[in-house]
């Protein structure tokens, strides 16, 4: 059992079962019915709640456990995902099909997130938006959650070599934010959010 599935085997949802903030705040620029991608989705607060926008989600996620809490947060809203139990260095999308990909607190390796990334941003159409949320490098040694291992850790600079060029920043921010999210994420904490769009 990985280690995600063994947190996620703990009662309850380690991040709560309310979307993020930045992703609400954000997702008024989805076209109706998008179909999005919400990667390392976890316990599935966000892809759930998505789906209650009207919505057409496939929450990815490497550990089925979580996968398998955000279809009872699913039913339990009356709303449908679909879901896939898969490592998303190896991810292989059909090109082009997504509307949108979202990525909130998907901390990995660099050499697993440099090919997820780029694995993903294979998915979306021409026009199609990333929206992520993720720890600054400069949350390393705060107690309000995310990895204690600074090249998990992001920045803008990264992301803009992660996307590369047919990916346009149309939100850019990178500093501190109060954090209230689940027993996961807590008090203030030095975040990276960004809206990308397919050009
Ligand atoms: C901090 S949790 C965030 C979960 C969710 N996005 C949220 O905000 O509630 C990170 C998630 O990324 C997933 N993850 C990490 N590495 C992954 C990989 N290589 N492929 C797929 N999922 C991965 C974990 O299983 C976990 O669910």
């Amino acid at each position: 059992m990985s280690s995600w599935d063994e947190e996620f085997s703990k009662p309850g949802h380690r991040y709560g079962t309310e979307p993020n903030g930045f992703l609400v705040e954000t997702a008024g620029r989805l076209p109706p019915g998008a179909r999005v991608i919400a990667a390392g989705d976890g316990e599935g607060r966000n892809g759930v709640w998505l789906a209650g926008q009207g919505h057409h989600v496939l929450a990815l996620d490497a550990s089925a456990v979580g996968l398998a809490k955000a279809r009872a947060l699913a039913d339990q809203r009356g709303v449908a995902i679909e879901t896939a139990v898969v490592d998303l260095s190896a991810y292989d999308p059909q090109p082009g099909s997504a509307d949108a990909v979202v990525l909130i607190y998907v901390h990995m390796p660099a050499g697993v997130r440099r090919a997820a990334h780029r694995n993903l941003m294979h998915a979306l159409k021409p026009g199609g938006l990333v929206i992520l949320e993720a720890f600054h490098r400069n949350q390393l040694g705060r107690h309000s959650g995310g990895p204690p291992d600074v090249s998990m850790l992001f920045d803008l600079a990264l992301l803009e070599e992660d996307f590369g060029p047919d990916i346009r920043a149309i939100h850019a921010f990178e500093g501190d934010v109060e954090l209230d999210e689940g027993r996961g994420h807590r008090g203030r904490g030095a975040v990276v959010r960004f809206v990308g769009v397919k050009v």
